[in-house]
């Protein structure tokens, strides 16, 4: 059998009137991605020469998101006016960025729970003018209904060009079809506004086809429903995430409570990791091997390498060795990167900065642009003061450092191998290694203060 090329087209040039939102509908976000994502991401296996991607409606946002995705043979075409899935379609067939294909696949921008099974599944049985899914629903309401005779499939009528009768209808077309190219092109040509919405609906070509035959595929209907408003956008969002999770946990990772836990697509997990409670892992985040997360965590491009902890905290762009811990209530931003066994503890923010091996800022502090040694530790409270209003400084604390709680260190500034800063200090020059550096007024004792001040309190003049 000779190769049949397939070309892909999304049909994504609509608005999504029913999301009553500023923003295009194939731009909204489910479960870490935006829908136009995942309909692309289903196509990704099949592997097609060519995928066309139907834009209109914040065009230049929807064909950057398309390209974004990366697909080869990836194109966009724009449907000037949206004039219905039928104008959105010939705008591709026109546009000639089809050319060489023999069949093409079709499907709508808005059925973000597609697998790649269902499409396969059309190809397969596709040969002839035209193929498409069905599937049959409880509740229709929306869809259009297929009309079917005892030749087959007949004509697909949309709900409100529906009479009574087939309204009745629950199988249901899911705008996902495989055509014939050159009988489509002509198909489309044959289209008319003349329905309840002045629309050429896709739909119709079904009927024009009808006498060369065409045929149906009925699927179950998880994986094809369309998200027309944001209550089936949470409810495609719920899928998604538990599709992910499933597979977390099919390839050994612990998901203490899936209903809470929130793990974008791209992200990796490593084996008898634990996902407690409240863990939201995101953008490009890997977990390592048995490393523990959450409760109560948002991580955003962040590295967890294996055996490390993090609790109750938030960690951008942000790396944790192995063995590491990170939390309670502790906020890592981009650059922060904890070495092996360090410990970043409660209410400590880090950013730009390197926590050495076996490092420790356990309490109330804030580490800018900063870099640890091993074994260092850093009292509660101690500050880097990287910023004079103007630029940014660097602080290097060597290893094994003590530095003394509330210390200041007004960058820049380096405090050396072992060396010592006591509590309270402001330290605005460098501390040599091994040495003592203390920055505090001389402690007053005044004897008999709260005794003399009792009595000034209580109206005894004699007494001051
Ligand atoms: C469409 C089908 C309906 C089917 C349902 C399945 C038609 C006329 N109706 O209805 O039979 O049951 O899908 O989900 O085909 N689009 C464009 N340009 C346009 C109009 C739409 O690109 O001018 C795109 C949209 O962005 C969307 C897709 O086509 O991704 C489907 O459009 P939508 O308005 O959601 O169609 P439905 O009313 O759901
Ligand atoms: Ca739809």
């Amino acid at each position: 059998m000779a190769t049949v090329t397939v070309a892909g087209v999304v049909l994504a040039a609509g608005k999504g009137t029913r999301f009553r939102s500023d923003l295009a509908k194939v731009l909204h976000p489910a479960a870490g991605r935006t829908i136009l994502r995942w309909v692309l991401e289903a196509l990704r296996p099949l592997e097609l020469d060519r995928v066309v991607v139907v834009v209109g409606h914040q065009g230049e946002a929807v064909a950057a998101e398309a390209e974004a995705a990366g697909l080869p043979g990836l194109r966009t075409v724009r449907q000037d006016e949206q004039n219905g899935t039928g104008h959105a379609l010939r705008a591709a067939v026109d546009s000639g960025a089809l050319q060489g294909a023999e069949t093409v696949l079709v499907l709508p921008g808005d059925v973000p729970l597609l697998t790649a099974a269902p499409l396969r599944a059309l190809l397969d049985a596709h040969d002839g003018h035209g193929t498409l899914l069905t599937t049959e629903l409880d509740d229709p309401t929306g869809y259009g209904r297929v009309l079917r005779d005892a030749g087959g499939v007949r004509a697909i009528v949309e709900e409100r060009d529906a009479t009574e009768e087939q309204r009745g209808v629950r199988e249901v077309g899911v705008s996902i079809y495989a055509f014939a190219h050159k009988a489509l092109a002509e198909a489309l040509h044959r289209l008319s506004t003349d329905n309840a919405q002045g629309e050429e609906y896709l739909t119709d070509v079904v009927e024009i086809m009808a006498p060369a035959g065409v045929g149906a595929i009925l699927i179950e209907p998880g994986e094809v429903a369309g998200v027309n408003d944001r209550v089936q956008l949470a409810d495609a969002g719920g899928v998604l995430r538990r599709r992910i999770l499933e597979r977390l946990m099919r390839d050994g990772v612990t998901v203490v409570d899936p209903a809470t836990t929130y793990v974008a697509p791209e992200v990796t997990v490593g084996p008898d990791a634990v996902l407690l409670p409240g863990t939201h892992l995101e953008g490009a985040t890997s977990v390592g091997a048995g490393a523990t997360v959450g409760p109560g965590a948002r991580l955003v491009d962040t590295t967890v390498e294996d055996g490390a902890s993090v609790t109750y905290s938030v960690l951008l762009g942000a790396r944790v060795g192995p063995g590491a811990k990170v939390g309670p209530f502790a906020y890592l931003r981009p650059g922060a990167r904890l070495e092996r066994g360090a410990k970043v503890g409660t209410f400590v923010e880090v950013k730009g900065s390197v926590i050495g091996e076996d490092s420790k800022v356990p309490h109330l502090s804030y580490i800018g642009d900063t870099t640890i040694g091993r074994g260092a530790n850093v009292g509660a409270a101690t500050v880097t003061v990287n910023y004079d209003g103007f630029e940014k400084h660097q602080t290097v604390i060597g290893d094994g450092a003590r530095i003394g709680s509330d210390t200041m260190l007004v960058a820049p500034v380096s405090v050396g191998a072992d060396a010592y800063t006591g509590a309270g200090s402001v330290i605005t020059k460098d501390v040599p290694e091994g040495s003592l550096a203390v920055e505090r007024g001389e402690q007053r004792v005044i004897e008999g203060y709260a005794e003399r001040k009792r009595k000034r309190m209580a109206g005894d003049d004699a007494a001051v």
